[in-house]
């Protein structure tokens, strides 16, 4: 999706993943690393010269299916010849990490940020610029709007759940996942988005929660990830002329850190362990399973690239089938 290094030519990368299912038995056999080499040397045949960060790590299986990520390159259609820029909240863990690890990969320049500082090192290790920012803060979103003049990306990813039975909430619980969910996401939108260049594009992290409500306590959680639907209509209209495209994804389940904190809490009210209840809440995903954060990311960068150059103002659903509307 994003231009390779300066002197590599007009050429953006845009990734995309395709899914096989292999049985287990097969995975040691199966030459992943080779076979998404071929695949990048013959793209690099064909566009006639070196693209630049070509990966080695596009193929993963998770849960028994083989996900191999392809690097396909096209032309930008604006000449540009600087890398793409992006900014990604949310970095240190899950969704947000494997985005800024995406984008790196395909020859961005990634600013990462975090109110977790640990958990950007070894981002900063591979060549993100780090930034330790509290997005509820309303002075540390200003400073970073103004780091991030003339970027093209912005990926909001960061957030907290809470969870509490519904008639159990209190008022600074509501307002603390208000403040990080949603309030962040509306004022970065709006200082951030008429900074990014014509062109650009902005991908905020909504939930399958917004839609569909599998469980009452995580009311406030899902308040806000609907708001963000709301804040992505707004925003795609007041982009729209720039032109900065603003687009949300809607999440089931994706294995990371958050999941895993989710699960263990909601298996000790229901007097049950967090494995039996990940397996039971899986049985009901229509694919049985969830997502890896790197399958999250690919949906997340198409978006963002020209490929999706038409789309803007939409949710996107990523539950395994779960919503459909
Ligand atoms: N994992 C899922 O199944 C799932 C499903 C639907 C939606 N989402 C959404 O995707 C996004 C990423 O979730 P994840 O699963 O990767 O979670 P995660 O907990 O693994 O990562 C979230 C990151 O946000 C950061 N963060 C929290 N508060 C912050 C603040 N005030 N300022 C800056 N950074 C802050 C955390 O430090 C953490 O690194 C979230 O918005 C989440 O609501 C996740």
């Amino acid at each position: 999706m994003c231009p390779g290094p300066p002197g590599g030519g007009t050429d953006l990368f845009a990734g995309f993943a395709y899914l096989s299912h292999v049985p287990s038995t097969r995975i040691s056999a199966f030459g992943i690393g080779g076979a998404v080499g071929m695949a990048v040397t013959l793209l690099s045949q064909i566009v006639g010269q070196d693209n630049g960060p070509a990966s080695t790590d596009r193929a993963f299986i998770y849960d028994n299916v083989k996900v191999v990520v392809e690097t396909k390159v096209m032309r930008s259609s604006m000449g540009e010849e600087t890398r793409k820029r992006a900014v990604v909240t949310g970095a240190a863990s899950g969704i947000g990490n494997a985005v800024a690890r995406r984008l790196l990969d395909d020859g961005c320049e990634v600013l990462a940020v975090d109110i977790d500082d640990g958990g950007m090192a070894e981002l900063a290790a591979e060549g993100c610029t780090t930034r330790t920012v509290d997005v509820a803060d309303i002075d540390q979103r200003r400073e970073l709007a103004e780091a991030v003049d003339g970027f093209d990306y912005l990926v909001n990813s960061a957030g907290i759940i809470r969870i509490s039975p519904i008639f159990e909430v209190t008022v600074d619980e509501w307002r603390q996942v208000q403040t990080v969910n949603a309030e962040s996401v509306f004022f970065l939108c709006q200082l951030i988005g008429p900074r990014l260049r014509p062109g650009g594009a902005i991908v905020n992290l909504s939930s399958s929660s917004a839609k569909l409500s599998t469980s009452t306590d995580v009311a406030a959680y899902a308040a806000s990830k609907t708001t963000i639907l709301s804040i992505t209509r707004s925003f795609s209209y007041a982009l729209a002329d720039r032109p900065v495209r603003v687009n949300a994804i809607c999440p089931g389940i994706v294995d990371t850190e958050m999941q895993a904190r989710f699960l263990e809490n909601v298996a000790i009210h229901k007097n049950t362990t967090a494995a039996e209840f990940d397996a039971l809440r899986k049985k009901s995903v229509p694919l049985h399973r969830g997502a890896s954060p790197e399958e999250c990311a690919g949906l997340i960068t198409f978006l963002l690239s020209d490929e999706a150059a038409y789309m803007t103002g939409q949710a996107i659903n990523f539950t395994g089938g779960l919503v459909n509307w």
